[in-house]
């Protein structure tokens, strides 16, 4: 089948390649056999990316896409390439950093010693962890995560880092386990795309966040249109890619919750990251779909967005 992720495979990936629970075929069929009504379709979706990042938190094996289970790129190497500082990355445990993000948003929240912050889509606990160290003992951290999986990981890598003001909560990014106006700032990294209900994330953001409070997301958004075989594959939905909205409709989604001052701080050609990154693992993933670096070059953009709740 043709697939396509740009979230690259991590170096475990090369001695566990596609265990049952990871291949693309499975993941495949689950969706396509699924109920026919639109909501059982997302959920479906939703399901899948669960499996997929469970997968990954687990055994750190990505190694489904087209190209198989080719040399992986260092997950430092690629968090510096999306502008993560070195010197932060080392102050942390080495297992917060799977590689997963699209950009490097806590270093434009601009956190205050004794904030409250929001991580949507946690992960491993990188930005959770980033956060927590800037905030400090008085401040308080929560990453919120669906996969069991990824929040185990978490939690013991803030065990590790012997950060106690941070929490890690199993939900949903589209019904917050968080109270009405409780959050200063709220930040999510390479997630919102992966969510087929994004204007219910958006309007969770609204609520959870306090008067005057700020959102910094980096997130995958399109300027163009990718190839047929891409859309259509689940590699490449849980990859980051295939979920992701244009980016006019990504920014008029954030308005139509109530959130102002919406600007893009930053913005980076994915694709073309990943490719200076890992130009052979990338190369290969592509060429497993029959897709050339030009099919995705220009199209795939990461983009660090601020929007700020009304007072
Ligand atoms: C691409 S990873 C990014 C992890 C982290 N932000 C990082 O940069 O390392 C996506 C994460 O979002 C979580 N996730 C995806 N969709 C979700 C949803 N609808 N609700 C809660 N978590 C979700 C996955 O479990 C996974 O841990």
């Amino acid at each position: 089948m043709e697939t396509a992720t740009l979230n690259p495979p991590t170096p475990e990936a090369k001695t566990s390649c596609c265990g049952p629970d990871c291949c693309a075929e499975t993941s495949t069929a689950a969706v396509q056999e699924g109920p026919a009504t639109a909501k059982s379709e997302a959920e479906a979706l939703v399901a899948t990316v669960r499996e997929h990042y469970a997968e990954i938190a687990k055994t750190g094996a990505t190694c489904c896409g087209g190209g198989g289970c080719a040399v992986a790129p260092d997950p430092e190497d690629v968090a510096r390439g999306l502008g993560y500082a070195p010197a932060d990355l080392a102050a942390l445990p080495a297992d917060a950093n799977l590689g997963l993000g699209c950009g490097a948003p806590i270093a434009h929240l601009a956190l205050q010693a004794g904030e409250t912050v929001l991580d949507l889509g946690s992960g491993p606990g990188l930005d959770a962890l980033l956060a927590a160290r800037l905030v400090g003992p008085s401040g308080h951290v929560i990453g919120v995560d669906m996969t069991p999986a990824m929040l185990a990981r978490a939690r013991a890598n803030a065990a590790a880092a012997g950060q106690h003001q941070v929490e890690f909560r199993q939900g949903r990014l589209e019904q917050l386990p968080v109270v009405d106006s409780s959050v200063d700032a709220v930040t999510s990294n390479c997630v919102i795309n992966l969510v087929p209900d994004k204007t219910a994330v958006f309007r969770e953001i609204a609520r959870v966040l306090r008067p005057g409070g700020r959102l910094v997301i980096s997130d995958i958004v399109l300027d163009g249109t990718l190839p047929p075989s891409v859309m259509g594959a689940v590699e490449a939905y849980v990859g980051c890619i295939a979920g992701a909205s244009r980016r006019q409709d990504y920014l008029d989604m954030l308005a139509a919750v109530g959130l102002g001052q919406v600007e893009i701080l930053r913005e980076i050609d994915y694709a073309q990251t990943m490719l200076e990154v890992a130009p052979t693992e990338i190369a290969g993933l592509l060429a497993g779909s029959g897709l050339a670096p030009k099919d995705v070059l220009g199209i795939v953009k990461s983009v660090t967005i601020r929007a700020v709740k009304p007072s």
